[in-house]
């Protein structure tokens, strides 16, 4: 017996680009627990949506050639040899922008009913409706329910797709961006909503975003993806303590308010690689400061303590964190 919902093996999705076959998401695995909260980061481009979308099997109009690997849903397989057909209930996902996920011309009360499980009984659908706002905090006297979309505010309609999404009951919940379109305080009051669901309901919570402040307050463990691949995984404490990879590194410093900052910028010119024209070497060693000849193979995520891992041919000689082993301070 595990405690671990979700357990994705090598999942790799490749699509046809215009320029050739791309592979968006390129042999990721990842493991969410009960309970857990963890984090996705990546520059922009990284394949954070990519790779959650083909969790959800819920791919943008991409010509999806291949989706290979496993994903493994309380030891339950999704993954099935047509991809689109499969059913993914007990995962649900929120998106950075409602509007494009909530239907314009049904009122919220309808999209939620429509999500509940066929064994909540008719006569309890309107309470049960009520009770999925109001674990969002959108109190009944909102009447949030008999709203269109379009009438909500962005915090509301925010709150609205997180009730929607947890009208299935998941188990593990996938928030892409969740707040990034809203105001900071708003931002602020969402996120603390989520943890205290996931946390409440011990759902396991993947949170994708670009803000390193949000994975310190929120992830216990995190992801760090760079072209479509994990380029890192660690505790959150262990990769803000001692990342080992030169990327993981950048990303940290490029925290508001870091001294280094110009520097780091400076550090990660150049373009993320093409995802058309990979030529089997490091995908980060044009941006890399510790390039060497070893880079000119693709290394693999090699394990450097027990809950810590890293893509990197040259760090054993790069030494790059100043602790070795994952070991929390
Ligand atoms: N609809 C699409 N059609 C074709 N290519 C796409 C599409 N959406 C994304 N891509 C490509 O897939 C790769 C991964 O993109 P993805 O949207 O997953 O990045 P991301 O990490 O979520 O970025 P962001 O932080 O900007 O949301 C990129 O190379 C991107 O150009
Ligand atoms: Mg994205």
């Amino acid at each position: 017996m595990t405690d671990e919902l979700l357990e994705v093996d090598h999942l790799t999705m490749t699509f046809a680009g215009g320029a050739g076959e791309v592979r968006a998401v390129d042999d990721v695995s990842l493991r969410v627990r009960a309970g857990e909260c963890v984090g996705v980061v990546g520059e922009s481009g990284s394949g954070k949506s990519m790779l959650a979308r083909t969790l959800l099997q819920l791919l943008p109009p991409v010509d999806v050639l291949r989706c290979e690997g496993s994903i493994r849903l309380e030891g339950r397989e999704l993954l099935g040899s047509d991809y689109r057909s499969v059913r993914t209930d007990g995962l649900s996902m929120v998106f950075q922008e409602p509007l494009s996920y909530l239907n314009p011309t049904m009122r919220i009360g309808q999209q939620i009913a429509e999500g509940l499980p066929n064994d909540v009984a008719n006569r309890d659908r309107v309470s049960a409706v009520r009770a999925a706002l109001a674990q969002v905090e959108l109190p009944a006297s909102l009447e949030i329910e008999r709203r269109y979309p379009h009438e909500l505010s962005g915090g509301m309609r925010q709150r609205a797709m997180i009730a929607l999404a947890l009208a299935t009951r998941p188990r593990v919940l996938i928030a892409d961006e969740p707040t990034t379109a809203l105001d900071v305080t708003v931002q602020a009051q969402l996120l603390r909503t989520l943890y205290e669901l996931h946390r409440r309901k011990q759902m396991g919570l993947v949170i994708i975003t670009h803000d390193l402040g949000i994975v310190a307050n929120m992830c216990d463990r995190v992801y760090v993806m760079y072209a479509g691949q994990i380029v890192e995984e660690a505790e959150t404490l262990t990769l803000f303590d001692a990342p080992q990879h030169p990327y993981t590194k950048a990303l940290l410093d490029c925290r508001p308010g870091h001294t280094d900052r110009r520097e780091v910028n400076e550090r990660l010119r150049g373009p993320v690689p093409d995802l058309s024209a990979l030529d089997g070497a490091c995908r980060f060693r044009n941006r890399c400061e510790f390039a060497a000849t070893e880079c000119a193979t693709e290394p693999s995520l090699d394990r450097i303590g027990e809950a810590h891992a890293a893509r990197c041919g040259v760090l054993p000689f790069v030494g790059l964190g100043v602790k070795w082993g994952g070991s929390r301070s």
